[in-house]
């Protein structure tokens, strides 16, 4: 495949983009080489600047579930466009959106509309301080909650205390209230909780974590900590912006038939518009500003296209009822595939799923945090990726990424993934 007037923009968009990206993991710095230019995109493919079809797992970081350029979503925009485009005024839409959101997550009485998933987790621990009256907050190591300050910090080695900032820009004092924890170990969490007795506002965990690879909360692990919650007072933030809308139609919750007191979404609820939201029970949500003290806005939020996008998307999730299985299915048949193409081939991996999401890893041991899943061989995984985007299938351009699949890959888009891996695994 070529992709010569893809490093033409690149080198173009470099000149005046920083890095030539509006956002750094589509730089392709942890693979190497050139990021491909999107021309346009429709169900299950990709097409690039330089004419090439790609099968793609990543769309555009989980929104697409139903594929690219789904007609309901695109249709209900361009209607809505005629309309007007923003009038940073209430519309009888916001409420259609909330509506259904409401029905379909469970535990949930109101949810706000913000404009990305960063937005929503940062509101998420605004209202959980501001809730609970207390600073300080446990985030996973490796777990990902958009850019704000509070969650740009790094894990210390095992042994948790006050976490130091991982960007130039986070000063000490925000990072001194986010205490790390070891995804996967209760026992950390615990310790943590006598160490800063009555300080701790909230946990905030992906209850299945798609930001170090795909690592499934193990057993236990998501009651253990609505205990640890329950026990000191303390708010269950579960952060659906990945697994909303896509590992069942209530999410993770439904999923693992856990309570978590305030939840925020991205990806999916938008249908591929920026769009984020948090939700919560009312005593909760009612602490939000107009009727509460804890501050939150957004000039377009609740945008008309972003909510007419959702909406239909939402619609479409909501009233199809075989959808969640059949993603998980033909994530199963993938994992199956990709299972025997490696072990064919004598590669060491791992591979973890959940429903719709999974993960390959080029490492023998189970990976089930932040630390195992660094293990993980970074020089195959620079092959893997490159040999599989030959064979025409873009999976995300970095070892510590889930893949995202969409109903609209057909059984017969599975198989020829499949072959690429057997013809790639044999070059690994
Ligand atoms: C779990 C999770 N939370 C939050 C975010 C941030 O969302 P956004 O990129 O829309 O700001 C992401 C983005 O990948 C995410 O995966």
């Amino acid at each position: 495949m070529l992709y010569q007037r893809s490093s033409q923009l690149f080198a173009e968009a470099e000149q005046v983009i920083p890095g030539g990206v509006n956002s750094p993991v589509r730089a392709f710095r942890a693979v190497g080489g050139t990021p491909i230019f999107v021309k346009e995109a429709k169900g299950a493919y990709l097409y690039d600047e330089d004419g090439n079809k790609l099968i793609d797992y990543i769309n555009s970081w989980g929104p697409m579930i139903l594929g690219h350029a789904y007609e309901p979503v695109v249709n209900a925009v361009i209607e809505r466009a005629k309309k007007g485009t923003s009038f940073g005024m209430p519309t009888a839409l916001e409420t259609e959106i909330a509506k259904l959101a409401v029905a379909m997550v469970p535990n949930i009485d109101k949810i706000r509309f913000v404009n990305s998933g960063t937005e929503a987790c940062m509101s998420a621990i605004r209202l959980a301080r501001g809730y609970t009256k207390r600073d300080k907050i446990i985030k996973f190591a490796g777990c990902y909650h958009g850019h704000s300050d509070s969650f740009l910090i790094q894990a210390g080695s095992g042994a948790v205390t006050f976490g130091t900032p991982n960007s130039p820009g986070v000063t000490q004092g925000t990072a001194k209230d986010t205490l790390l924890a070891t995804y996967n170990d209760l026992q950390n969490v615990t310790d943590l909780f006598a160490a800063n007795v009555n300080e701790i506002a909230a946990i905030i965990i992906e209850p299945v974590a798609g930001n170090m690879g795909c690592i499934p909360p193990a057993q236990g692990f998501l009651e253990g900590l609505r205990k640890l919650c329950d026990d000191n007072g303390a708010l269950l933030i579960f952060d659906e912006v990945m697994t909303g809308f896509r590992l069942a139609k209530g999410g993770a919750q439904e999923l693992f038939n856990i309570k978590a007191d305030i939840v925020a979404f991205g990806k999916v609820i938008g249908g591929g518009l920026p769009v984020g939201a948090f939700a919560a029970r009312n005593e909760i949500m009612n602490y939000l500003a107009p009727l509460g003290p804890v501050y939150q806005a957004g000039t377009l939020s609740g945008n008309p296209l972003a909510m007419a996008a959702g909406l239909e998307m939402l619609k479409a999730l909501n009233n199809d009822t075989a959808i969640f299985t059949r993603l998980e299915d033909k994530t199963a048949y993938l994992e199956t595939g990709i299972r025997k193409e490696l072990d064919k081939a004598g590669i060491i991996y791992t591979i973890n799923r959940t429903g719709s999401m999974i993960s390959v890893h080029f490492d023998a041991s189970p990976v089930t945090d932040f630390k195992s899943a660094a293990r993980g061989d970074n020089e195959t995984f620079k092959k893997f990726f490159h040999g599989l985007l030959k064979e025409g299938v873009y999976i995300a351009p970095s070892a510590y990424e889930t893949w995202f699949i969409t109903d609209a890959l057909s059984y017969d888009d599975l198989d020829a993934t499949i072959d690429a891996v057997g013809k790639v695994a044999v070059t690994l």
